[in-house]
Formats: C-alpha cells, sequence, structure tokens
C-alpha cells in the first residue's frame, strides 16, 4: 500500500480561531514569535515566555478541531497504507479530532518538559517559572516548545517516512521555518508526489507539483474525500 505524509501548519488551525505566526494580527503584544520563541528568551526573561505560552495553552480550552482536521482524522482511519500526519503545531486539534498516527515536531502546549532530566509531563494549567519536576525534583519545567535554534522533534523518523513518501501533502504552513520547510524537496528527492494546500503561495510553492489556494477547511475535506474514494494517494484523482 501507498505512504501519505502529511505536513500541517498554522493554517490549518486558523479557522479554529488559532491565529497564525505570520499573518495580520501574529504578533504578541509586539513581539515577534522569533524574539520570544528563543533559549535566549527563556534565559533572559522567563517570566515572558512562560506567559506567552500559558496563554496559548489557556487559549485551547475554546478552541474545538474544525473540519480539515476532521478530514485528516477520517484519512488516518480509512487509510489502509502507511500515512503520517507531522504538524508543526503545538495544539492538540489534530488528536482531538482524532488523528492517532501523528507527531508534534515542534513539541506541545498541552506538555511540560524538564530541562534538568529531559522528562515531559501532561500540563494543562499554567506553568510558571522554577515550576517543580514531578519526575526529578528539580525547579526546572519549561514548556515543552522547540524553541527557535533547537532540534525539532523526532526528525530521524520524519526524515525515514518521507523517503518512502508515495505523496507529500503540505497543508496551512508558510514554508518560512526549517527543517519543515525542506520537507517537499526530500520527498522530491525520493520520488514523492507533492500537493501544496494553502490560503496564500506560500515561500516553498514553487517547490511543489501543485498548489491548491483557498481555506484549508474547505479544502482538505475535498482532498480526503478524492483519495479515499479513488482508494489511491495520486492528488490528481
Ligand atoms: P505561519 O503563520 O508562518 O503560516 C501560516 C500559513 O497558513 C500562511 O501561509 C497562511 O497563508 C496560511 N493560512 C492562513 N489561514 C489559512 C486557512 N484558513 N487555510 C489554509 N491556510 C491558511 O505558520 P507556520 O508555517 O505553521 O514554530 O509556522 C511555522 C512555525 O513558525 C511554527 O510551527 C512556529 C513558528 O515559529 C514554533 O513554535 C517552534
Amino acid at each position: 500500500m501507498h505512504t501519505i505524509v502529511i505536513l500541517t501548519g498554522a493554517g490549518i488551525s486558523a479557522e479554529s480561531g488559532i491565529t497564525t505566526f505570520r499573518g495580520p494580527g501574529g504578533l504578541w503584544e509586539g513581539h515577534r514569535v522569533e524574539d520570544v520563541c528563543t533559549p535566549e528568551a527563556l534565559a533572559r526573561d522567563p517570566a515572558l515566555v512562560h506567559r506567552f505560552y500559558d496563554l496559548r495553552r489557556a487559549a485551547l480550552a475554546s478552541v474545538a478541531p474544525n473540519a480539515a482536521h476532521d478530514a485528516l482524522a477520517r484519512l488516518d482511519r480509512e487509510w489502509g497504507g502507511e500515512l503520517l500526519i507531522v504538524t508543526q503545531n503545538v495544539d492538540d486539534l489534530h488528536e482531538r479530532a482524532g488523528a492517532v498516527r501523528l507527531l508534534h515536531m515542534h513539541g506541545e502546549l498541552r506538555s511540560a518538559l524538564c530541562a534538568a532530566c529531559g522528562t515531559r509531563q501532561a500540563w494543562t494549567g499554567a506553568l510558571p517559572p522554577g515550576s517543580a519536576c514531578p519526575a526529578c525534583g528539580a525547579a526546572a519545567l519549561r514548556p515543552d516548545i522547540v524553541f527557535f535554534g533547537e532540534m525539532p522533534y523526532q526528525m530521524e523518523r520524519i526524515e525515514d517516512v518521507l523517503s518512502r513518501a508515495d505523496l507529500f501533502v503540505s497543508i496551512g504552513t508558510s514554508g518560512a521555518v526549517y527543517p519543515a520547510a525542506g520537507f517537499v524537496r526530500l520527498a522530491r528527492q525520493h520520488g514523492a508526489a507533492t500537493l501544496e494546500l494553502n490560503l496564500d503561495p506560500s515561500e516553498g510553492s514553487a517547490w511543489f507539483e501543485e498548489t491548491r489556494l483557498g481555506r484549508a477547511a474547505t479544502l482538505v475535506p475535498e482532498w480526503v474525500d478524492a483519495v479515499l474514494a479513488a482508494n489511491s494517494p495520486s492528488y490528481r484523482t
């Protein structure tokens, strides 16, 4: 059976009411995400960085998956071949829609990481700086987010599945942040077909065989319906 790899970004959650990073309203109290989400910012002003993520974690309570998350969860359930959804998003809308074959390459809001022992804890409330790690006791819990300059999670697994992909689909991402922005080229090198579904042309659009412009909540269900009806990963179906 065929292998489908799907990369998602902030655009897939936009219609659930979560603002994207680089669109209108993408600044937080005048800060660019690149200025808040760094190890240097965490060392310099932990209260600011923790508050940034506390607000985002709290906001998850008032949002819900949209038709695009639902469609990908359906594809995950019904696609008999290999499939992996690689999300750059730190929200939990894919799993709340029911997706299982999923990994969060940039971390998760509802998780805390111990900077001392590396243990992760499910975390739903506020996470003040200096919170104690339940595993080792160190006052070292931080948001479980991959900051700029840190290595995204599970890169070996991602590169491995991309090397087998028959189809690579990118949804709702601006293609501005590496290594995710390079996945399309990797998939192509290994012979995958490539499709982009995005509101606007992304920085990487030229690398895709086809780009469909529109809202994820419209384009993704249409594409999933076509793939499942044809029982083929070809985006041309
Ligand atoms: P961006 O905010 O950079 O890009 C969002 C993309 O979604 C843009 O290309 C929009 O055109 C598109 N978009 C907006 N609304 C849409 C809709 N309704 N349907 C479809 N597409 C829509 O977000 P990302 O590419 O995800 O990293 O950003 C990548 C990384 O940068 C994030 O994971 C985050 C950030 O720094 C970390 O937090 C580590």
